[in-house]
């Protein structure tokens, strides 16, 4: 049912740990499911992904396309970074079950969340990039970050 990519990143995820001070941070939920995905950016002064880390506590789906994500984006820019869709995430798995592309959403929505978090920081705008969904129940947004 999983590709030998999906199984490989969620058995060897890559890029997992959190980033002490990090330029960006962008924690997002699965409405679906209840899932969750931090993702962490260490962003230079030339707006290239010089680190980045995720937590994911989620399915094996969310484990592998959060993984896939982070080698997606580490060493690009930050307007690179943003044409990492989750289509793209699952095309670099080889594909993920139908009922299993949710999951990538949230790779995605946390790059983006954490995009937003370093524009918001840098007083920056970044063309395209939306504010993120607060799909985070109550709960974890009041959680000690
Ligand atoms: Fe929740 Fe996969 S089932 S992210």
């Amino acid at each position: 049912m999983y590709t030998e990519k999906v199984m490989d990143h969620f058995e060897h995820p890559r890029n997992v740990g959190e980033i002490e001070n990090a330029s960006g941070m962008g924690t997002v939920g699965n409405p679906k499911c209840g899932d969750i995905m931090r993702i962490y950016l260490d962003i230079d002064e030339n707006q290239i992904i010089r680190d980045v880390k995720f937590k994911t506590f989620g399915c094996g789906a969310a484990v592998a396309t959060s993984s896939m994500a982070t080698e997606l984006v580490k060493g690009k820019s930050i307007y690179e970074a943003m044409q990492v869709t989750n289509k793209a995430v699952c095309e670099a798995l080889d594909g993920l079950p139908p009922v299993k592309i949710h999951c990538s959403l949230l790779a995605e929505e946390a790059i983006h969340a954490a995009l937003w978090d370093y524009a918001q920081k840098n007083g920056i705008t970044i063309d395209g990039l939306e504010k993120p969904k607060d799909n985070i129940g109550e709960e974890e947004e009041e959680e000690d970050y």
